[in-house]
């Protein structure tokens, strides 16, 4: 899979690219990263990429055509709409774990970065095909935004993670937290590894766990609970762990 990155700061994907997993995988050539700068398409001889809003008010807007002129580089003459362009924003549609997996369908994403108070509406509408935020919170640019989103989608891609690593068995896959883990040694500053880890039964090691990433979810996430998707063991679980006085002290 290739990322296109448009942006003012590429040293900030080129780095964010350049460890773990990531790095990896673009090493065996299965994700490629191109960035490009968009204060290359500036116009003027100072290099401007914004200027003030019409209509007044706060901060700075980036200028509809650098950006169109970036995509334009990045699509190589193919037509909008076969590629998704997709602009970080705090206006976007939440990412979630399911949008990851539908973009890790892609053979290419291009992300294109705002900076200041925004991007002209005109360059959004010629060029961007989705807006995503990535939380109810407000960042600078949206590199952070790109890094977290080429993070999330490029681990679904095949190959990128080894057997060792597989996502399978994580809790946004389905509707649990993930259950809690230990390593060596067996005892640390005086807590042990839960005596259960080290049974070698396996099935109730799997209830244990379970059981452990329900209670979390109930405590942290109860949100992300529904009893429509639960299985019978889970809505047994479930149903054990509510009718307890006070199922946070299991934790
Ligand atoms: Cl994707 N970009 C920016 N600039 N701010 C954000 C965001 C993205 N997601 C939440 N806040």
């Amino acid at each position: 899979m290739k990322f296109t990155v448009l942006t003012l700061f590429p040293e900030m994907i080129q780095n964010g690219c350049s460890y773990s997993v990531f790095s990896r995988a673009m090493e065996k050539g299965i994700l490629e990263l191109n960035t490009i700068n968009i204060r290359d398409f500036a116009k003027n001889r100072y290099l401007s990429v914004d200027d003030y809003p019409f209509g007044g008010g706060a901060g700075m807007v980036m200028m509809a055509d650098p950006v169109c002129e970036a995509a334009e580089k990045a699509l190589h003459g193919r037509e909008k709409g076969s590629v998704p362009v997709i602009y970080l924003t705090p206006q976007g549609e939440p990412f979630t774990q399911q949008k990851a997996k539908e973009l890790s369908a892609y053979e290419e994403l291009i992300l294109l970065c705002g900076h200041y108070e925004g991007v002209d509406e005109r360059a959004i509408s010629e060029v961007v095909t989705e807006e995503i935020s990535i939380g109810d919170y407000v960042l600078s640019g949206g590199e952070l935004g790109a890094l977290v989103v080429m993070d999330a989608v490029s681990r679904l891609v095949p190959g990128v993670l080894g057997n060792e690593e597989s996502p399978v068995d994580e809790s946004f896959s389905g509707m649990w937290l993930e259950y809690p883990q230990y390593t060596r040694p067996r005892s640390f500053r005086g807590q042990e590894v839960p005596e259960i880890l080290l049974s070698g039964n396996h099935q109730a090691i799997d209830n244990w766990r379970l059981e452990q990433a329900i209670l979390k979810t109930m405590k942290i996430r109860p949100d992300l609970i529904d009893p429509e998707r639960m299985n019978k063991k889970e809505k047994a679980i479930y149903q054990k762990l509510l009718s307890l006085q006070s199922p946070e002290s299991l934790l």
